[in-house]
């Protein structure tokens, strides 16, 4: 059996938290059944992952077989990696997504959908990143008392994405720690208004919203100083055609969403004004993911 997950972006400006989208750049983890253990890796991005029993994968494999009293089988893992790891683009959330899907088909499927966002929300610490891994499209995730309720806003017909990964890794934990414990009132309002106009601009597929819509005053400002150049080559991108820039996740990558057409402009303005700043970085031309996670094979 294969699991393929994509890649995501999450809060797209000023959805901290709750909103993201899927990609069409994926990891995938292929299972066989009644092997030794053995978790074996390929792909473009290898470094720094274990490849014992505290790989991620195989200990969220372990997780949901515990939680349903399932025998933990033997099995061997091949992994085969194409997301960036801590650049903002939901490597965590992929292989706990993944994780979970493998080990619930394994276990014959006694889980719905609904249930692994809630696990996997419950593992990665917030909903933004996991709710597309298992869905596709756009996603809104809010948190509720019952736990996360997913909702696809849409597909971003004729939306791509340039993604302009710098050469420098970021975890999430640093890149939340220098966020202030409070905000203003007024930084509140000015989130909550451009989150409803960003959700509106994806359901009616109203892309000139998304310039102002993706705008942010929750985080955005404080992780600058952590990407050089940051603000400067998201203005770069809008000024050659893309429709709306955001911090991808809690970076360093940047995202922009353009239409097709102002694709190269995007990518070169890009990468000459970070290379401004002395970053190296990759920029890479993606359509937005409409599945989710999927398996094929078992
Ligand atoms: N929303 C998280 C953050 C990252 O910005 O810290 C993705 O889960």
């Amino acid at each position: 059996m294969i699991v393929k997950i994509p890649a995501t972006s999450a809060n797209l400006g000023p959805g901290f938290d709750c909103l993201g989208l899927a990609l069409q750049l994926y990891n995938s983890i292929k299972i066989d059944i009644n092997r030794p253990f053995q978790i074996s890796l390929t792909g473009t991005y290898q470094e720094g992952i274990s490849t014992d029993e505290s790989n991620l994968v195989w200990q969220t494999m372990c997780r949901l077989w515990e939680q349903l009293n399932y025998p933990i089988p033997t099995v061997a893992l091949t992994l085969e990696n194409h997301i960036p790891p801590a650049r903002g683009l939901g490597s965590s959330s992929a292989a706990i997504v993944g994780g979970l899907v493998a080990a619930n088909i394994l276990a014959g499927a006694p889980l719905a959908k609904l249930e692994l966002l809630q696990m996997a929300n419950a593992l990665e610490g917030h909903p933004d990143n996991v709710t597309p891994a298992l869905y596709g499209g756009i996603t809104l995730a809010v948190s509720t008392d019952d736990g996360v309720q997913p909702r696809v806003l849409g597909q971003g017909a004729n939306l791509k994405a340039v993604v302009l990964i710098p050469n420098l890794r970021l975890k999430t934990e640093k890149a939340r720690g220098i966020l202030p414990p409070e905000v203003s009132r007024q930084d509140a309002v000015f989130n909550i208004s451009h989150a409803g106009l960003l959700i509106d601009a994806f359901i009616r597929e109203d892309y000139p919203l998304l310039k102002e819509g993706m705008r942010d005053m929750l985080h955005q400002n404080q992780r600058s100083v952590l990407i050089p150049g940051m603000f400067e080559t998201l203005k770069a991108a809008e000024q050659a055609g893309a429709y709306g820039t955001a911090l991808s996740g809690s970076g360093p990558t940047l995202i922009a969403l353009i239409p097709e057409s102002s694709k190269n402009e995007v990518c070169q303005s890009m990468l000459t004004m970070i290379k401004q700043f002395g970053v190296e970085a990759q920029a890479i031309i993606l359509d937005i993911d409409h599945c989710g996670a999927v398996s094929s094979g078992e």
